[in-house]
C-alpha cells in the first residue's frame, strides 16, 4: 500500500507552553497513533519551536516527523533573518514551500520558489510544494505536492472531495509528482472523504491541527 501524509501546518501559532501541551496530549494516546503503518504524520511548527518538538518526539518516541513552514532560498551566510536549509535539517526532514500565504503576504514568485526548493533539495529536505490550482507552476524535481485551493484555506469551505480529487489526477498527469496531497479547511468531519479518493495521498491541515484532540481524531478517521 502507498504511503498517505498527514501534515499539521501550525503557521504563526503557538508558545512554547502550548506546543508541550500539545505535545504532552499526543504521546499520552500513542499507542493509538502508533497504528498507523502506512501514514506519515508530519507537524511543522513555526521556527522557534522545532527544537523543542524534535527533542520531544526523540525522548517520547512518536511516530512523528517533523516539516519546517518555510526555508531561506539562500545558503548559510550573512543574510539577518533568515533560516537555512543546513539549520533546518538539524531538526526536519520536511519544508513546506509555496504556500499561499507566503506567496500573497510575502510576495513570494516563481523564481524565489525555485530557489527555495533548490536549497531544500541541497540539504536533503523534502519539499512539500503547495499549488493553488492545477495551473500553478510546479518546479522540476517535486515529489510531494499540496493542491490547496485559495478559497478553501481557513474558510471552513473546503473543496468537494471529488473536485480534489480531479484536480489531484490532471496533477500527475501534467507534472512527473509521486503524492498529491489535499489541504483547505480539513476537519476530523470530512477527512476521511478525502482520504477515500484514490488520487488524494494525504491532507495539509492547518487550523484542525492546533487543538490536539482534534487532530488526534483526524489521524484516526484518516
Ligand atoms: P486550514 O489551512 O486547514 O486552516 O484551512 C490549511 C493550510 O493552509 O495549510
Amino acid at each position: 500500500m502507498e504511503k498517505c501524509f498527514i501534515v499539521a501546518n501550525w503557521k504563526s501559532n503557538k508558545t512554547e507552553s502550548e506546543a508541550k501541551e500539545w505535545l504532552a496530549q499526543m504521546s499520552n494516546v500513542k499507542a493509538q497513533i502508533s497504528n498507523v503503518d502506512n501514514k506519515e504524520v508530519i507537524v511543522c511548527p513555526p521556527f522557534t519551536l522545532l527544537p523543542l518538538v524534535s527533542v520531544f518526539v526523540k525522548e517520547h518516541e512518536l511516530p512523528i516527523r517533523l516539516g519546517a513552514q518555510d526555508i531561506s532560498p539562500l545558503s548559510e551566510g550573512a543574510y539577518t533573518g533568515e533560516v537555512n536549509g543546513k539549520q533546518i535539517k538539524e531538526f526536519a526532514q520536511y519544508v513546506l514551500i509555496g504556500h499561499s500565504e507566503r506567496r500573497e503576504h510575502f510576495n513570494e514568485d516563481e523564481t524565489l520558489l525555485e530557489k527555495k526548493v533548490a536549497r531544500a533539495k541541497e540539504s536533503g529536505l523534502m519539499p512539500l510544494f503547495c499549488v493553488q490550482g492545477e495551473e500553478t507552476p510546479i518546479p522540476a524535481g517535486i515529489d510531494i505536492v499540496a493542491y490547496e485551493p485559495f478559497s478553501a484555506i481557513g474558510t471552513g469551505n473546503p473543496d468537494t472531495p471529488q473536485n480534489a480529487n480531479d484536480v489531484a489526477r490532471r496533477i500527475r498527469e501534467r507534472h512527473r509528482v509521486t503524492a498529491v496531497l489535499y489541504g483547505g479547511s480539513v476537519t476530523e468531519k470530512n477527512v476521511s472523504e478525502f482520504m477515500r479518493m484514490p488520487q488524494i495521498r494525504g491532507v495539509l491541515v492547518g487550523g484542525a491541527s492546533l487543538d490536539p484532540s482534534t487532530f488526534v481524531e483526524i489521524l484516526k478517521h484518516a
